[in-house]
């Protein structure tokens, strides 16, 4: 069963995704409609889908060759067609926000942050500007997007405005 994306009011998005091709349909409509500069949070619990939907949205920004996870580097950098670098981080093994001090998150022309368990990095990260929440929920996902910027908002809106969401 599917049902329409539901804008519960200018800041949330939400909706099912039936399976993985869903999923990676969402994280390219979110590289379709994504700002020149932004920041995203990906958060869910092992298995949720996390990294489907940032291996297809990178995809999706023209990045080619392997989509390694940074379960085990952190940091996996990618550079843009359009120009500065993706940066796809996973959080899940450091043991304090302290140590992302040594991959040198300031250094760089960072236009996208996609981050898997962002709790992990609290204080050492770029302010969000959206927050993707997944969910397991039966044989699918649920989603919220949570805008928290001018920049996530204006993200929403393209995203609920292009009308192709998966349900
Ligand atoms: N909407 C979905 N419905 C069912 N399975 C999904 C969905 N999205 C992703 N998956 C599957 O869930 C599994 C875990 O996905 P993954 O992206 O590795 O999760 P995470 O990075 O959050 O740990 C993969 O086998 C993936 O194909
Ligand atoms: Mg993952």
């Amino acid at each position: 069963m599917t049902t329409a994306p539901a804008a519960t009011d200018a800041t949330t998005l939400q909706g099912w995704l039936e399976d993985s091709a869903a999923t990676e349909q969402l994280g390219q409509s979110l590289a379709r409609t994504r700002p020149a500069q932004a920041m995203l949070e990906l958060q869910g619990d092992l298995g949720a889908g996390k990294s489907t939907l940032a291996r297809a949205l990178l995809r999706a920004l023209g990045v080619q060759g392997a989509i390694r996870s940074p379960t085990y580097t952190l940091v996996e950098r990618y550079p843009l067609e359009a120009g500065g670098e993706a940066w796809h981080l996973d959080l899940y093994r450091i043991g304090h926000a302290a140590e992302l001090d040594f991959l040198g998150l300031d250094e760089g022309d960072v236009r996208l942050w996609l981050v898997e368990w962002p709790e992990r990095g609290a204080g050492a990260l770029p302010p969000m500007d959206l927050r993707l929440e997944l969910a397991v929920d039966g044989l699918g996902r649920r989603y919220a997007l949570v805008a928290h910027s001018a920049a996530g908002r204006q993200w929403l809106a393209r995203l609920a405005a292009a009308n192709e969401l998966p349900g």
